[in-house]
């Protein structure tokens, strides 16, 4: 059976939807200064081992952070309505920018998108 992470082209995949998003993060107003890293590197090469082991890829991530526990690490960030959408935003352009199979684009932005308003953890 193969999995979702084969089935989008596996590593490479991820790794542009990353790079995308995180391009966007670099210039977002919001977002960027929330980054305690100005160098979003490693950031983004966490996000991109998470996706990926989330999807049915490498187990990387875990191996290197653990459980993902992604609420609590989240807890240090001011993660309001306004840093939600601007999340989803920069996703939403880097997602748009692949050319993967519709009912698979859809499929990684309902999780994308439930995920993220999961993470809010600041009233309006
Ligand atoms: C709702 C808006 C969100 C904001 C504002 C946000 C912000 C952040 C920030 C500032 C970091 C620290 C960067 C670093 O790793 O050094 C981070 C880490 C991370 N975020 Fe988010 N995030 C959001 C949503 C999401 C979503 C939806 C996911 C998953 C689908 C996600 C997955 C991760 C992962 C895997 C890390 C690294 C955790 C670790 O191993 O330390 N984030 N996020």
């Amino acid at each position: 059976m193969t999995t979702f992470f084969e089935r989008v082209g596996g590593s490479a995949t991820f790794e542009d939807l990353v790079s995308q998003f995180y391009a966007r993060v670099a210039v977002d107003p919001i977002l960027k200064p929330m980054y305690p890293d100005s160098d979003l590197k490693a950031a983004a090469k966490r996000l991109q081992m998470f996706l990926e082991q989330y999807w049915g890829g490498p187990s990387t991530y875990s191996e290197v952070r653990g459980h993902p526990r992604l609420r609590m690490r989240h807890a240090g960030f001011h993660i309001d309505s306004a840093a939600r959408d601007a999340w989803i935003s920069c996703m939403k352009q880097a997602l748009d920018g692949l050319d993967l199979a519709p009912d698979a684009k859809e499929e990684l932005w309902q999780y994308l998108e439930m995920a993220a308003n999961s993470l809010v953890n600041q009233p309006d």
